[in-house]
């Protein structure tokens, strides 16, 4: 039986990467792709099918910073498909960069230039803005919309003979530091990006613990630092290309999910000499924090899913 995957932000960068590098490790699978309008679907589709013509790619409209998007998305899902075997949660924002070149100076002269660079550590700002459901863009995109996605699915992914699994597109930048649980949305501070990945690793160490049982498993992964939309607004192009590192998510997708572990994160890595290479670093997450975290998703959940409740089976 071919497996079903859907792949959320497949429109550019890491996510178009991902969905060739898939077809390129096994032909028969049945890919989903979601992006964000028809014209972006039918223009990535046909890209795809350049490469693997023989591919079998099928596309879906969301916009995962809108709640009634992602609803109606779900509930599209749920009629076309009968169960979902992997689930990328890649889409994400981050919006206004703006680079402290004083604190990169600093790190030229301490010798942490590259681990600024490559984690964007005391380098990066944000601005962040509500979006129309009244939640803060960066939190809704990056997290909320693909936590209740996974929610309005569960049906998919839970109980199928095979496990299910999800992968979220984490980064090195997800910090414990940029992240409050009493402003888990990140509406006070300047590192929305940063506060959303470490949310997105808190919510993947709870998601395992309620949902391993039922057969679905969730994971991590930094894809190292890649040359996409997102990266090139952050700095000159000549300078991400002295840093340029080969994506390998893939190799989560050959992974038997029963032996990766919940607590680690799968970084995509390259050696000098180019060689690329995954490897597991142990998170930096609290798990109290993680299942308070959680409980306050399923609170906001119950609020926001009331305004839309004729969205819903
Ligand atoms: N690049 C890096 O070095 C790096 C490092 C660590 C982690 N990441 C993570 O990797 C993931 C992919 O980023 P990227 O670097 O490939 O950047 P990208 O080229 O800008 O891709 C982002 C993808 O997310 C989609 N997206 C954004 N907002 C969306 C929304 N509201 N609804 C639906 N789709 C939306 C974009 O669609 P549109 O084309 O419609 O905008 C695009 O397909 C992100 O989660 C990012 O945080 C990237």
């Amino acid at each position: 039986m071919e497996r079903v995957v859907l792949v959320t932000g497949a429109s550019s960068g890491v996510g178009l990467a991902l969905c060739r590098r898939l077809l390129e490790e096994d032909g028969r699978i049945h890919l989903c792709i979601a992006c964000r309008n028809s014209q972006k679907s039918e223009a990535t589709r046909d890209l795809i099918l350049e490469t693997h013509p023989a591919a079998q790619v099928s596309t879906v409209e969301v916009d995962l910073g809108s709640l009634a998007s992602v609803l109606h998305v779900a509930r599209e899902l749920r009629c076309r498909f009968q169960r979902l075997d992997f689930v990328y949660l890649n889409a994400g924002i981050m919006p206004n960069p703006h680079v402290n070149f004083k604190a990169l100076w600093h790190g030229l002269l301490t010798g942490k230039l590259l681990h600024m660079l490559t984690t964007a550590e005391g380098v990066m700002t944000q601005t962040d803005r509500l979006n129309g459901d009244g939640l803060q863009e960066v939190f809704a995109t990056n997290l909320f919309g693909h936590f209740i996605l996974v929610r309005q699915l569960e049906s998919l992914l839970c109980g199928n003979e095979k496990p299910s699994r999800l992968i979220w597109t984490s980064s090195s930048n997800a910090r414990e530091s940029a992240f409050s649980l009493s402003d888990y949305q990140h509406a006070k501070g300047q590192e929305s990006y940063s506060s959303s990945k470490y949310a997105t690793d808190l919510t993947s160490v709870v998601l395992n613990r309620k949902f391993n049982k039922q057969g679905l498993y969730s994971s991590v992964v930094c894809p190292g630092l890649v040359m996409s939309n997102m990266t090139y607004r952050i700095l000159p192009v000549f300078l991400w290309k002295l840093l340029m590192p080969i994506m390998w998510l893939v190799w989560l997708f050959k992974q038997k999910p029963e032996h990766l572990d919940a607590l680690v994160k799968y970084h995509s890595c390259t050696s000098g000499l180019g060689k690329s290479y995954v490897e597991p670093r142990k998170f930096d997450v609290d798990e109290e924090t993680a299942e308070k975290l959680y409980g306050k998703l399923l609170e906001l959940e119950k609020q926001t899913l009331e305004k839309y409740s004729d969205l819903l089976d």
